[in-house]
């Protein structure tokens, strides 16, 4: 990643601050983007305390006016935008389909799905420009399982896929490449509460895996920033799943109610 100037977004804690820091530790300029200013600056200091080069952005990557100025830094400050992973999402409220609000289905639909097409929009024309950029969405085993109690987490991750495949037919003549990540289980942000509370949970979920245990943040964020990087230079419109085997070994185990 030397030189390579790249936006993540949801830096401020969790998979996005890991990709973060692999990408500036391999001498990549990174803009963090987070709703959380604490938590963006803080991987801000944690990166340049080690000596790497980074800028936080404050934004909410369902607002179009903030996603457009969240590229506009990326440019001003590193003069280029080599390439962006757009990972901030919001987790689901684990209630079942028929007791989900219409609110709360388009705040998750407004952050997992609008937000990611809406850093899309502003990464893509620098890229069109230089002729070249690569673009990594982190969708989820979500996206590739039907989980209950997560109806609207599920289907917006479905969604970044399939963003993830038209944009990568759409620009691959421009030498973009567009790809996903869909992670396993990982111990961050929410997530982690929920499941340090429900063992059952935690069990079926690693017992859908392969490799029979849970992943460390950083394995998924390698493969992000593999896929991110140009030794990944044949593969575009690929959702890639880093789940310990789940989508790969064809293991399925419904798992039980998450509510
Ligand atoms: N943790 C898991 O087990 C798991 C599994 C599969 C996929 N994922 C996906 O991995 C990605 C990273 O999640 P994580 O596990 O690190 O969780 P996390 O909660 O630690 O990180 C998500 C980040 O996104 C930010 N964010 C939320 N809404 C935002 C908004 N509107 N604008 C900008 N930033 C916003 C949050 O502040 C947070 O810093 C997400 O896309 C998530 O859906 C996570």
């Amino acid at each position: 990643m030397k030189g390579k100037s790249v936006i993540v977004t949801g830096a401020g804690s969790g998979l996005g601050r890991e990709i973060s820091r692999i990408i500036a530790q391999q001498g990549g300029l990174v803009t963090a983007a987070d709703i959380n200013e604490a938590g963006g600056n803080e991987t801000v200091d944690m990166i340049t305390k080690a000596g790497g080069k980074a800028t936080f952005v404050k934004t909410n990557i369902a607002v179009e006016a903030e996603c457009e100025q969240l590229t506009k830094v990326a440019l001003d400050m590193f003069g280029r935008l080599d390439g962006a992973v757009n990972n901030a999402a919001a987790g689901q409220n684990a209630a079942r389909l028929h007791e989900t609000d219409l609110k709360h289905w388009n705040h998750i639909m407004d952050v997992n799905l609008t937000g990611t097409f809406l850093c899309m929009k502003y990464q893509i024309p620098p890229m069109l420009e230089a002729g070249r950029g690569s673009i990594v969405n982190i969708a989820s085993y979500a996206g590739l399982f039907g989980f209950e109690s997560a109806t609207e987490y599920c289907a917006s991750k479905a969604g970044v896929m399939g963003l993830t495949r038209a944009a990568a037919v759409e620009y691959g003549h421009h030498n973009i490449r567009v790809n996903a990540v869909c992670p396993g289980l990982m111990f961050t942000g929410m997530q982690a509460e929920v499941l340090r509370e429900k063992a059952d949970v935690l069990n079926e979920i690693v017992g859908m895996t392969a490799l029979g245990r849970p992943s460390r943040t950083e394995e998924v964020a390698e493969s992000a920033v593999w896929l991110l990087s140009d030794s990944s230079s044949y593969i575009t419109g690929v959702s890639l799943p880093a789940d310990g085997g789940m989508a790969g070994s064809g293991v399925s185990r419904v798992t039980r109610d998450w509510a």
